[in-house]
């Protein structure tokens, strides 16, 4: 890795900060790395790995000499920067939805499907942040007994949306407590002592485009195409990390017991899981943390072939920028890093 030149392009944001500290911890002896953002960050210094690093305004011109180019900003950002990347001869690392369901991008959690980086075009896309933890659990336990249907409810902290809710949450606790009105509905919602039941926008089927990521994404690193699943995710008050109630219904009964067995040999899976001393992942315990945390091994009382989970990650690490970096190493551990010089999407 140390040879290779990294572009950041959102490196200042809340996902682009931990990248860059993961790549502190994973890779002591940094690549060269050149950090992008907006023309409003243009100019501010950072320090990484001790080194200070000046943050440049992304323009067309920033991918010259760049061997990996991780893209986490928005959409429009992506669609723009992403085709123009690759033509400069960078492999993109896409944290973004726009392109993760082009049947020519890999969508890719390493420990599950990182084989599917030997076709990849150009732009590789990495999971929706809740999708991440679902498909790391489902996976080992799939492989030993078909998944016929999984239904994912999920808990998602604040900095799935990004650093401006993080701080409007801090802002919103405080004013709640000091007695001060909150933000006006419906446009702004309260977040603080709040669920709320709305991650993206409504479809017209009633599911938002949170969920309808869940479920495309979960069939296509999963390759099955088929499977049924259902999610309902909700935005809660915590800082870091995203919970998932998951109900699995399995072709035959799975026991807690192998169940456990499965998830404690899949690597990046922890099991934590003794709820007779009260232990099972919370938040706090996932915060700062490579593992996805799961607990709650229990049969469901609803199916005789359903198992039911609660599975913990921290959504800016395995969540987005520790699954980018691991696409990062598996890239050049397969020897997958050479430029295709064409983005492979078309009419981009
Ligand atoms: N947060 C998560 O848990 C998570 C997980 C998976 C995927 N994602 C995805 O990751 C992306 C970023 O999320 P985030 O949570 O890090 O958001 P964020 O905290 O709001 O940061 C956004 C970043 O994008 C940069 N940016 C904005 N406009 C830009 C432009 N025109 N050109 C270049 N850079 C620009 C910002 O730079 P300035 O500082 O200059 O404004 C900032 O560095 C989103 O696509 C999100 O869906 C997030």
């Amino acid at each position: 890795m140390k040879d290779l030149t990294i572009a950041v392009v959102g490196a200042t944001g809340a996902v682009g900060l931990e990248f860059l500290r993961i790549m502190e911890q994973r890779h002591p002896n940094l690549p060269n790395l050149k950090l992008l953002a907006s023309s409003r960050s243009a100019g501010k210094r950072m320090t990484v790995g001790g080194k200070e690093l000046v943050v440049e305004e992304t323009t067309d011109a920033s991918f010259q000499g760049v061997d990996i180019a991780f893209i986490s900003a928005s959409s429009e950002v992506s669609l723009k920067y992403a085709p123009i990347a690759v033509a400069a001869g960078a492999v993109v690392i896409d944290d973004g939805s726009a392109f993760r369901m082009e049947e020519n991008v890999p969508l890719v959690v390493p420990e599950v499907n990182g084989a599917d980086l030997e076709w990849h075009e150009g732009i590789i896309s990495i999971p929706n942040c809740s999708t991440t933890p679902l498909v790391m659990v489902a996976h080992p336990l799939n492989q030993a007994n078909t998944i016929l249907r999984m239904v994912a409810d999920t808990y998602q902290s604040v900095s799935g949306a990004g650093g401006a809710l993080i701080e409007e949450l801090r802002n919103q606790s405080r004013d709640h407590l000091d007695g001060k009105p909150g933000p006006n509905p419906p446009s702004n919602k309260r977040v603080a002592f709040n669920v709320i039941p709305q991650i993206d926008r409504f479809q017209p089927d009633g599911y938002t485009f949170e969920e309808r990521k869940m479920i495309q994404e979960t069939r296509k690193i999963m390759h099955c195409p088929g499977l049924a699943i259902s999610a309902t995710c909700v935005r809660v008050p915590v800082y870091v990390s995203h919970s998932a109630a998951v109900h699995i219904e399995f072709e035959r009964p799975m026991a807690p017991e192998e169940a456990r067995e499965l998830l404690d040999a899949m690597p990046g899976v922890k099991v934590v899981d003794d709820p007779d001393h009260g232990i099972y992942p919370m938040p706090c315990d996932a915060e700062g943390k490579d593992d996805v945390l799961v607990g709650r091994l229990r049969r469901d009382a609803s199916h005789p072939n359903g198992l039911v989970l609660w599975v913990v990650a921290d959504n800016l690490r395995k969540g987005a920028a520790l699954n980018s970096i691991q696409i990062a190493e598996e890239l050049v551990a397969r020897r997958c890093l050479k430029p295709r010089g064409k983005s492979g999407i078309a009419g981009r």
